[in-house]
């Protein structure tokens, strides 16, 4: 490996495979690529990156045994205990191989920095004495709600009556019970409490990076430092501050949606998109179909060919759901959702609300509504719709006339006006933060004299 760099750092970064993690783990890499460190990624071979989108990383992929598998919502879990358990050998056996290479050539590891999902990594780091810094891809008050589950179970308080969903959580406004993302109705199933507490222990890191800004988290960010001894470093949106804004998307992005927003006149086009994993089921599907059709809004829809629950769209696509659509919008697989986001023609975002997502809407100013599937993103549509005020949930079951009903709210009606002038307020603070002065940038500048200081 041929290395020519104003640092003598080389940074190693292991990703967790999913969309949703992996694009903040490589957009961290571009920035710091862009400060003069090496970059490696040994990443596992399920999903592995697209090497000509990273010609100056170094990908090294690491042995998985998870061919054939499927990603989806039910068996994430089960993914990452893979990974955790089939990787580290293999990411053990390279490091010892790099370092070996690195110092030939008068380089040296600084650190790993890995998902936070991805505890091997810890260990392996432990063991060759290499410091390791956890990436956290999602809002710190997620962190936060992580740990108070872990309180609860300490306390033996960890199921309740469905009652009490309602009330505020304590010491995590604004979040309620039904915002944390486990139903504490039930008893939690053992596993889940290990990956809890797995997921808040951060072992031996020596820092935390959090793919999320000052002007957002403010509090919480004081919170959370509060409980972790080592340094935080909240740099956001990491795809702002990169060099070249370079795709990481598994899926190709069609670009036919750039051409054809290009004829939309600004704030006009509803966006819709549920990430990389959350499912509809048939009748939900339909409901949609119907809701967008009856409001008259022009749109870009995003359906994944494993959009719909237990089968494949193309069973029923693109036939029945384009008879209620007309002409009036685009039905994609996957968008250059960045793009999209940005394009002055798009007035509003139909979002699940994953993190990524929500960082990439508020970023370009564009007002949301809110439907959750799991995870951190019922805590993050909290935060959307009665911390920030720039987005409406559609709650409980889907049906058109509530879907009409919202678009028309947030795409015609004051209120969405109001959102959008408060979403441009906070686009504003972001791209204030990223500049010369501002929190991230600063935050970022830290991070980097960090590295560059850890003892080898
Ligand atoms: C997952 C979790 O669901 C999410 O809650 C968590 O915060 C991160 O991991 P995902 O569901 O895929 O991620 O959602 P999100 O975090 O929004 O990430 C999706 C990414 O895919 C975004 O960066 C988005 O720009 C990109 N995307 C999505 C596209 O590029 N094109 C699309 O058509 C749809």
């Amino acid at each position: 490996m041929e290395q020519n760099r104003t640092q003598k750092h080389t940074v190693v970064l292991v990703p967790l495979p999913l969309q949703g993690h992996i694009t903040p783990m490589l957009q961290l890499g571009n920035i710091l690529y862009s400060k003069g460190f090496s970059i490696v990624v040994a990443h596992s071979e399920f999903r592995p990156p697209n090497p000509l989108n990273h010609p100056e990383f170094i990908l090294h992929p690491l042995s998985d045994n998870l061919s054939g598998y499927q990603a989806s919502s039910n068996n994430l879990v089960e993914l990452i205990l893979a990974i955790n358990s089939n990787c580290r050998a293999p990411l053990e056996d390279y490091m010892v191989q790099l370092m070996e290479d690195q110092k030939l050539q008068g380089y040296q590891v600084a650190c790993i920095i890995y998902d936070s999902h991805l505890c091997f990594v810890d260990s392996v780091a432990t063991h060759l004495k290499i410091p390791g810094i956890i990436l956290r891809p999602d809002m710190a008050v997620y962190m936060l709600a992580f740990r108070y589950f872990c309180q609860l179970e300490a306390e033996n308080r960890i199921s309740f009556p469905g009652s009490r969903l309602q009330e505020p959580v304590p010491g995590l406004h604004p979040l309620r019970f039904k915002d944390l993302p486990y139903p504490i109705t039930n008893e939690i199933p053992e596993w889940i409490m290990d990956f809890f507490a797995s997921s808040v222990n951060i072992r031996s890191s020596v820092a935390i990076i959090l793919n999320t800004t000052d002007c957002l988290e403010h509090s919480t960010l004081s919170q959370l430092q509060q409980c972790y001894k080592v340094p935080c470093f909240p740099i956001a949106p990491l795809h702002k501050l990169g060099a070249a804004a370079t795709s990481t998307s598994f899926l190709e992005e069609d670009q036919s949606c750039i051409a054809w927003l290009e004829k939309q006149p600004p704030n006009s086009v509803l966006y819709i998109s549920f990430g990389s994993i959350a499912c509809v089921n048939e009748q939900e599907l339909t409901e949609t179909a119907w809701g967008l059709g009856n409001s008259g809004i022009p749109f870009i829809w995003v359906l994944r060919s494993d959009s719909i629950d237990g089968s494949q769209l193309e069973d029923h696509f693109p036939e029945a759901v384009k008879a209620l659509l007309g002409e009036r919008g685009l039905i994609v697989k996957w968008a250059p959702q960045k793009k999209v986001l940005a394009h002055s023609a798009v007035g509003g975002f139909w979002s699940h609300c994953g993190w990524n997502s929500t960082i990439e809407s508020i970023c370009e100013g564009v007002p949301m509504i809110c439907r959750p599937h799991f995870a951190d993103q019922l805590s993050n549509a909290r935060y959307l719709t009665s911390e920030w005020k720039v987005g409406l949930e559609i709650e409980n079951v889907l049906d058109r006339g509530s879907i009409e009903i919202s678009i028309r709210r947030l795409m015609v009606d004051a209120e969405g006006k109001e959102m959008r002038q408060i979403m441009s307020v906070m686009k504003d603070k972001l791209e204030a933060g990223l500049q010369k002065g501002g929190s991230s940038y600063e935050s970022l500048n830290d991070l980097t004299e960090f590295i560059s200081q850890l003892p080898s």
